[in-house]
């Protein structure tokens, strides 16, 4: 018998909101977002990030927390940057690639959710890797609470493939938040597909090409238009959270 289910389940108890930023397409700004969201509710919140792409793992470098490294303290104390706590595979690999089939991607997952010691949270924002493979399917499995933030470009070339993410999430009964747009463009080529699965469109964010000069500066990041417009975007996403333990 495994026991890291259970330790996990017990993790997770002092986390009020776990928000998983997935899509079912790569390239999207999965990454970018969840890094600036727990970055902007840091300002005001106790946040983890938590970057689970176990072969492309690039929170780090958003941050600028490469030479970051988690503490010993019954578990892994993750360190912290900019008033956020930030743990990743990286931390583990020293930047290598990590050729892992399924089997050792799900024991990766589970250990790192098993020994991974947040202490009191108000969130952790999961940094997920593209598609439904199997870390995504771990996430679902394992990690209690968990809500969706689903993020895609004004694409029918992506909506294609987050269609898919969100049959799964709407079958197993997930919560999902939202649709964010990323490097919208007006108008909206996806918006009513959204909301004719009556799920709730976020908003848009800008296509901004000063980000990737602010790569590596959280501070620098937040004041980007694309910063600014995520932080804009903040009152949807907590008011998701507030009604949602409210009815817990
Ligand atoms: N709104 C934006 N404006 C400009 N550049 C952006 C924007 N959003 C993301 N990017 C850039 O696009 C690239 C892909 O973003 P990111 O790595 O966050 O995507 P991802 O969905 O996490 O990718 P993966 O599926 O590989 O994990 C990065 O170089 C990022 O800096
Ligand atoms: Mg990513």
């Amino acid at each position: 018998m495994d026991p890291r289910p259970s330790i996990i389940a017990t993790r997770f108890a002092r986390i009020k909101t776990v928000i998983a930023v997935a899509s079912g397409k790569g390239g999207v700004g999965k990454s970018m977002i969840a890094a600036t969201l727990a970055l902007s509710l840091a300002k005001n919140h106790r946040v983890g990030l938590f970057d689970l792409d176990v072969y492309g793992p690039s929170a780090h470098l958003i941050l600028g927390a490469s030479d970051l490294q988690p503490t010993e303290d019954k578990g892994l104390v993750p360190p912290r940057i900019s008033n956020v706590s930030f743990m990743s595979p990286v931390f583990f690999t020293q930047g290598r690639a990590s050729p892992l089939r399924g089997s050792d991607v799900t024991n990766m997952i589970l250990e790192l959710l098993a020994i991974t010691q947040w202490r009191k949270l108000d969130y952790l924002i999961l940094d997920m890797p593209p598609g439904i493979g199997d870390e995504t399917l771990d996430v679902i499995r394992f990690v209690p609470n968990c809500t969706f933030l689903v993020v895609t470009t004004p694409s029918k070339v992506a909506m294609g493939a987050v269609d898919k993410l969100l049959d799964i999430l709407q079958e197993l009964h997930r919560p999902i938040i939202g649709i964010l747009e990323n490097m919208a463009t007006e108008p909206s080529p996806i918006k009513d597909d959204i909301t004719k699965r009556s799920l709730r469109y976020l908003g848009s964010l800008p296509y901004d090409p000063s980000l990737e000069a602010a790569l590596g500066h959280p501070e620098k990041i937040l004041t980007t238009p694309f910063g600014q417009s995520l932080r804009r975007l903040l009152p949807a996403i907590e008011r998701y959270e507030t009604a949602a333990s409210s009815n817990k």
